[in-house]
């Protein structure tokens, strides 16, 4: 059937006006130049699911009430556009010459090229109408991979080749901008399909060996979309996790910490999501968190700790001083053995204060669980606990039996808040010198409040009386 109709009554009902012209400017100026320009990627799969989603709506409304109001405008805040040169040499430049002339249009947008990649990108930040939006702007290219996992290198090509090159076929989807034929889809590899039967397939068998990080593309999008992983498509991910891929694009590749950066960035945005309990259970049951240590498993174990940390973070996230996904993500990497973690944290770039974290995690986790295993006051256990982070102490907390777990919690919700009845403007008044015994004294009193001697001002001069006394 013809969707070329549907499509633009898509675009231009479903995006804000400001956003629908902004794409006929960028047409008018790419056929000015003889170029064609196509929408592609997330924004063409993300509008033929919403479309999807509404004709389903549409269907069942023979049955039920109208909606009270229209469907809201899908909220785009990327867009992919590829700019077709015709292979032309002189053209190889397209993407960034049409940004540019774009940029004269609406001079508010900032604009940067990246040159090696030709192309660039129109950014404009929290705008009145068009918010927050980032629009791409390519020309269109093969990537041609000189060994597996590389950075893309480029060459001119065509609309094709450049949606060959994408990750599955339901991102591998563009919609024609420039006439004659504006608004017709462009579907080489079965995208339509597969959204309509929601799965997420691969183009070709080595996509995962050329790119692993698609191995957690490929999860975020299933959990995301709620579609299955394709059964070629899965045995792929398992074929390219067995070989050890990942670990041999590390060895092989030059480009190694590029990898580990994007690995990164999937690894964020998968635990930073709503769903990250169901993508992390998919990772694992591909294997898939091999990538980051081949002896990493999600086990009944670590699966509770994960789950507990959750806890732990609703409970203590004053200030969002903690960062929940990089949590996460230290819960995994704890699991695994002493002398792997810190290794594991530097390749994947985690802050200094997480690598060093992991890294002295089995020292002090063996100190307080030796130290909580025996009966001990509650100042003794303050003196301990207040010589590590919080977020140290987390992780310290649900690695451990339930006995110590309770202790570290009511250290930080209770202990650590009681105070000294008594304050150093207190002691002025009660005729003690100024000086460093101060703290001294202090801490004596704090330690007796903690230890249930002291419970009032009044128990508290007697101590001080008793212990104490004015010279
Ligand atoms: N892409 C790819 N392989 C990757 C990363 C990206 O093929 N490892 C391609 C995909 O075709 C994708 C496009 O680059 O559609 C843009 O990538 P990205 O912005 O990360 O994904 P979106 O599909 O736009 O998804 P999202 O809605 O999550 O932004």
């Amino acid at each position: 059937y013809n969707l070329q109709p549907l499509l633009l009554n898509l675009l231009r009902d479903r995006l804000v006006p400001e956003l629908w012209n902004l794409l006929s400017r960028a047409s008018e100026q790419a056929e000015k130049r003889g170029w064609h320009l196509y929408l592609v990627g997330g924004a063409v799969r993300d509008l033929l699911i919403a479309g999807k989603q509404e004709s389903r709506a549409a269907g069942k409304q023979l049955t039920l009430p109208p909606p009270p109001l229209p469907p809201p405008p899908l909220y785009l805040q990327d867009i992919d556009l590829v700019v077709d040169g015709f292979h032309r040499s002189a053209d190889v430049g397209a993407g960034v010459e049409l940004a540019k002339a774009l940029q004269t249009i609406y001079p508010e947008a900032r604009l940067d090229v990246h040159g090696s990649f030709q192309t660039a990108a129109l950014l404009w930040h929290k705008d009145e109408v068009l918010g927050s939006l980032w629009v791409d702007i390519a020309t269109a290219r093969t990537e041609f991979y000189p060994y597996p996992a590389a950075n893309p290198e480029v060459e001119a090509s065509s609309i094709r080749q450049d949606l060959y090159r994408r990750d599955f076929t339901i991102n591998a989807l563009a919609v024609r901008l420039t006439p004659p034929h504006t608004g017709e889809l462009l579907d080489f590899f079965g995208g339509l399909i597969d959204i309509e039967q929601q799965q997420i397939r691969v183009l070709h068998a080595n996509s995962f060996i050329e790119d692993p990080t698609r191995i957690y593309r490929a999860v975020r999008f299933a959990v995301r979309l709620g579609f299955e992983i394709e059964p070629q498509t899965e045995g792929y991910i398992r074929y390219a996790i067995a070989s050890g891929i990942y670990d041999r694009s590390l060895l092989e590749n030059s480009k190694a910490p590029a990898l580990q950066t994007r690995l990164k960035a999937e690894l964020k945005y998968i635990l930073q999501a709503t769903y990250w309990a169901s993508a992390l259970q998919l990772l694992a049951s591909l294997e898939a968190l091999k990538c980051l240590h081949p002896t990493l498993e999600l086990n009944e174990q670590l699966w509770k700790q994960i789950r507990l940390l959750d806890r732990w973070l609703r409970r203590f996230d004053q200030g969002k001083s903690l960062v929940h996904w990089q949590m996460r993500l230290e819960v995994l990497i704890a699991h695994l053995a002493e002398e792997y973690r810190g290794k594991v944290a530097e390749n994947l770039q985690l802050p200094m204060d997480s690598i060093q974290r992991l890294q002295h995690l089995a020292h002090a986790h063996n100190q307080v669980v030796e130290f909580l295993s025996a009966n001990r006051l509650k100042s003794e256990i303050v003196q301990l606990l207040r010589q590590y982070e919080l977020r140290t102490l987390i992780l310290i907390a649900i690695q451990s039996k339930r006995f110590i777990r309770r202790t570290i919690w009511e250290y930080l919700t209770i202990l650590a808040n009681i105070q000294s009845p008594l304050s150093g403007n207190d002691l002025k008044q009660l005729g003690y010198q100024p000086g460093k015994q101060y703290k001294q004294i202090l801490d004596k009193l704090l330690a007796a409040t903690l230890d249930g001697y002291v419970t009032n001002n009044f128990d508290a001069q007697a101590f001080l009386a008793e212990r104490f006394p004015v010279k």
